[in-house]
């Protein structure tokens, strides 16, 4: 994906701190997931070791602020969705993705705006990578 400047014209991702930043910040991601309750449904989603996945949603949210682009390097283009489509996800996981990422992006983006910004793409994301509860992705165009 394409660099996302901030209101200022920098990029997110060098006003943010870089891949320091965004290194904390899938780190404490994930270990919440590992251990809120809220997050007990999509954890079983994941494998045991969440090692790997780890490296590879550093490299995407990198790219996605703004950085460099190591994930389509080596993956391509993230047609994200599509890769999610063998995971049941519905209103209950999506919120329970934004609660690890929400306690995520406040322990570690300091910037009130850059944070915000940041939650409200990811929300956007989260909730159009929904593949039950009738999201409209799903109808292939079909009006209700
Ligand atoms: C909405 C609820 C979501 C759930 C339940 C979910 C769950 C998962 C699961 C189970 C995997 C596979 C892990 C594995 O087996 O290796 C995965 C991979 C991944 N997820 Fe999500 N995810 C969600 C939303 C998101 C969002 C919003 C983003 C981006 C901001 C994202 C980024 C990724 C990336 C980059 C991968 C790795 C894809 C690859 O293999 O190239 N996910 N996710």
């Amino acid at each position: 994906m394409s660099a996302q400047p901030a209101a200022d014209g920098i990029a997110l991702f060098a006003h943010i701190g870089g891949a320091a930043t965004i290194d904390r910040l899938v780190e404490v991601f994930y270990a919440r997931m590992d251990s809120l309750p809220e997050a007990a449904t999509i954890r079983a989603l994941h494998p045991a070791d969440l090692g790997p996945v780890k490296e590879v949603l550093k490299r995407y949210l990198g790219e996605w602020l703004g950085g460099p682009p190591l994930y389509s390097a080596e993956r391509g283009h993230p047609r994200l969705r599509q890769r999610h489509l063998g995971f049941p996800i519905g209103a209950a996981e999506r919120d329970a993705w934004l609660l690890c990422m929400r306690g995520a992006l406040d322990e570690t983006v300091a910037d009130t705006a850059a944070r915000e910004a940041i939650y409200e793409r990811m929300a956007g994301l989260a909730d159009w990578m929904r593949n039950r509860d009738g999201n409209p992705h799903d109808t292939g165009g079909a009006r209700p």
